[in-house]
């Protein structure tokens, strides 16, 4: 008997096929919605292909019609990353990378209220850089960053329905995401190389299914799940000043000097290690405070 029901946008390709499998193989009833049905290449039992468009309201709310029955779960997956300096970018790619990865979140979670089954939860697809900027991503970081405020809002907000809501942070993952041409100048050469190195070595789209599968299914108070590299690199970057982590990351993109997954890691222990030995940390009256020892 299938138990649960998922809505998942964002399923033609990448994390969102991954997770309509992966879901449907746990037993799940998958809605796996998709811009274009010509795109769905599904032959499991348990999926049902829907169309969707976040970018379109319409096509949000004729979708919502179309489902029976009550939803366990919705996976805001659906999104893309603008790639190239700020300048580079027009009119249209602005408000369309908004209003895809922000309002169409936004969107069919609200679409979704009317519709989801008791302690449901909305499992909302972020990243890495929803938390450090990246050069060449800044509008799709900026979506990535607003995706995480909506998310810690309204976890408190959906509280008294019994909603749940959780975030899902990869870093780097092996998918069609990044496939920008690449620059003529040397700075954009090395920041194209950087990232082709680093999504050729990122997650297993899989392994992102299974921690949408935790997030929607465990019974933890857990907000944010990571796979191993992004939370390494996130819990460096917040135990490290946020100058000093600008300052390292502005070094490496500016000297070429571009590292990525363990190598990365060391050089930022490293730093680490460096900055703790020159620190005391005190407690005062007015809480835990930082002092940076005189040499
Ligand atoms: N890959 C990474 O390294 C990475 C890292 C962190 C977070 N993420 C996030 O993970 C999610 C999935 O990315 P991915 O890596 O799987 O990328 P992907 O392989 O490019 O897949 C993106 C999916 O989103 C769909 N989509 C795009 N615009 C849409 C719209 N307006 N309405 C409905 N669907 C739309 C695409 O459909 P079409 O085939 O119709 O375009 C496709 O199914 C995104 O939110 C992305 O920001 C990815």
């Amino acid at each position: 008997m299938i138990a649960k029901t998922v809505l998942i946008t964002g399923c033609s390709k990448g994390i969102g096929k991954a997770t309509a499998i992966r879901f449907a193989d746990a037993g799940w009833r998958v809605y796996a919605g998709v811009r274009d049905l010509r795109s769905a290449q599904f032959s499991h039992p348990n999926i049902v292909v829907v169309q969707i468009d976040v970018g379109s309201p319409g096509s949000i709310h004729r979708c919502f019609h179309l489902l029976k029955g009550k939803i366990d779960v919705v996976v805001n997956n659906a999104g893309f990353g603008l790639w190239g300096p700020l300048e580079s970018y027009t009119e249209q790619e602005l408000e369309e990378q908004v209003k895809v990865n922000i309002l169409g979140a936004a969107r069919v979670t609200r679409a979704s209220l009317a519709y989801l089954a008791p302690k449901a939860t909305i499992v909302n697809v972020a990243s890495v850089v929803g938390h450090i900027g990246m050069p060449y991503y800044s509008m799709y970081a900026a979506t990535k960053f607003a995706i995480v405020g909506m998310s810690e809002s309204l976890s408190l907000e959906f509280a008294p329905k019994g909603i749940r809501v959780k975030l899902v942070e990869p870093g780097a993952v092996k998918t069609e995401f990044f496939h920008a041409s690449q620059p003529n100048d040397s700075f954009g050469k090395r920041l194209h190389a950087y990232y082709t190195k680093a999504f050729a070595e990122g997650d297993d789209p899989l392994a992102i299914a299974e921690l949408i599968l935790r997030a929607a299914t465990d019974e933890k108070d857990t907000f944010a799940y990571r796979p191993k590299r992004a939370r390494r690199i996130l819990a460096l970057a917040k135990y490290l000043p946020s100058e000093l982590v600008r300052r390292q990351l502005r070094k490496r993109f500016m000297q070429g000097r571009l590292l990525m997954g363990g190598s990365s890691l060391l050089v930022w222990k490293s730093n680490l290690r460096r900055i703790l030995r020159s620190i005391t940390c005190r407690s005062s009256t007015r809480g835990l405070f930082c002092k940076r020892m005189r040499r």
